[in-house]
């Protein structure tokens, strides 16, 4: 039997531990809730906070995992992956020093200019307000302001949609400044975001199907942003509204990312992912991670055919062997969460028909405690459902469908791959796939 640890509790994970189980692996779960899902599926549960890498690295030792896979970015940042590689312990995710591309912003747009990798921004890193003004002038005035470390999708603030003038963008950045030392302010660039992520085993890239996450807490893409409301891949695994070429620049540019990651001896092995910004001209990296999307990975693992396992073994052993493909079909995912998500949120109480749930649509836990059948919700993400279908919308509406399943005073994206949200994409890039 064997024994994989894996670190982290939220839906994604339980895609993980699903597909896991499925490929014949025992799981040790490391989470900071009770995940029913994934505590349905375990051997072995240990609550703990994912950042104490102390009582993780005891526990690794403890229980001779032959494999650990640290999901989550805020794991990454601690010295976890360090110590278990010291200890001669097999794991499928980055080291501290090369998760930096997610963890630390800076180095990211630092690495990219190095290496005059393709799909840079203007942008420049302050530590005091002086000539912040200025450069917010040079930029024409259409910038986004930055934290340099993790925010979980939440820190980011774009002039235009989360605040309006340079006085409020100067108050911002001071702050973050006084509050973290630096800010990154980099230029606004409008267009299509996706999602390109792959496993990397240090030198080659083995890539996932495109997505694109719905980040905006309500429909018609207004509210605060979220970690994600929901994605969809279509049955290309390129998405209608994107060219081809710029897939191809997408994946050329994350190529390179891994080949300088490595030749400054910072080899990454793990999950790399890519968002891009596709402006109808131009390919443009608004992020590079360490780890797999949340919701879009999800997408990814429900596609999966072939062992993850083996290919994660491979992550860690720096040599992927098995071929893993992707079903060609399109997917849509809507998470379902508290009411007032991403501002005020209530914890409420749900009820499951989780027998109805086969395996199109499925559904997986994210920040939810109770039974499989009855939840009570954290201020988090609670359930998420997908899909597939031939086309895109079709999905959607197999998930809407499904969404009768659960009751209880909670709210989710109906609009997530609409026909008219398709259309709207289509028409904001100009690109419609044959
Ligand atoms: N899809 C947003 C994230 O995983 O950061």
């Amino acid at each position: 039997m064997i024994k994989v640890m894996l670190v982290g509790g939220g839906a994604r994970e339980d895609a993980i531990c699903r597909k896991l189980v499925e490929d014949g692996a025992v799981i040790h779960a490391c989470l900071s809730h009770l995940n029913p899902s994934i505590v349905s599926m375990a051997e072995n549960v240990f609550v703990v906070k994912e950042t104490d890498s102390e009582a993780l690295f005891r526990y690794a030792v403890r229980n001779q995992a032959d494999l650990v896979f640290v999901s989550p970015d805020s794991a990454l940042e601690t010295d976890l992956v360090d110590r278990l590689l010291e200890r001669g312990i097999r794991v499928a995710s980055p080291s501290r020093r090369a998760a930096r591309i997610e963890t630390s912003k800076a180095f990211m747009r630092e690495l990219v200019d190095r290496h005059r990798i393709p799909g840079q921004i203007s942008n420049r890193v302050f530590e005091s307000p002086e000539g912040l003004g200025e450069y917010f002038h040079d930029l024409g005035g259409e910038y986004v302001i930055k934290p340099i470390g993790l925010t979980g999708g939440k820190g980011v603030k774009v002039k235009g949609d989360h605040f309006a003038s340079d006085q409020e963008g100067l108050k911002i950045a001071d702050l973050l400044i006084k509050k973290e030392g630096q800010v990154l302010i980099e230029r606004k660039v409008y267009g299509q975001e996706f999602s390109l992520q792959a496993f990397s085993d240090g030198s080659s890239l083995l890539f996932m199907p495109v997505a694109q996450d719905y980040k905006r807490a309500l429909e018609g893409d207004l509210g605060p942003n979220t970690g994600g409301m929901g994605s969809i891949t279509s049955s290309d695994h390129r998405l209608p509204f994107l060219s081809n070429e710029s897939v191809e620049m997408a994946k050329e540019t994350m190529r390179q990312v891994a080949a300088s990651l490595r030749k400054e001896g910072s080899e990454f092995h793990g999950v790399l992912y890519g968002q891009f910004m596709f402006t109808g001209t131009e390919t443009l990296i608004i992020e590079i991670n360490a780890r797999f999307a949340d919701p879009e990975g999800i997408n990814a693992i429900f596609l999966m055919r072939g062992s993850l396992l083996e290919t994660l073994f491979g992550i860690a052993d720096g040599s992927i062997k098995n071929r893993i493909t992707f079903e060609a079909i399109s997917t849509v995912l809507k998470y379902v969460v508290p009411p007032g998500y991403g501002s005020d949120p209530k914890v409420v109480d749900l009820a499951v028909q989780a027998d109805k749930f086969q395996s199109n649509p499925r559904l997986y836990y994210a920040s939810v405690s109770g039974s499989l059948t009855k939840v009570k919700t954290t201020s988090s993400r609670a359930l998420a459902v997908i899909a597939s279908a031939g086309k895109i919308w079709e999905a959607s509406r197999k998930v809407e469908n499904s969404l009768e399943w659960i009751s209880g005073n909670y709210y989710h994206r109906r609009d997530i791959g609409t026909k008219e949200s398709i259309a709207a994409k289509i028409k904001s890039t100009g690109i419609r796939a044959s």
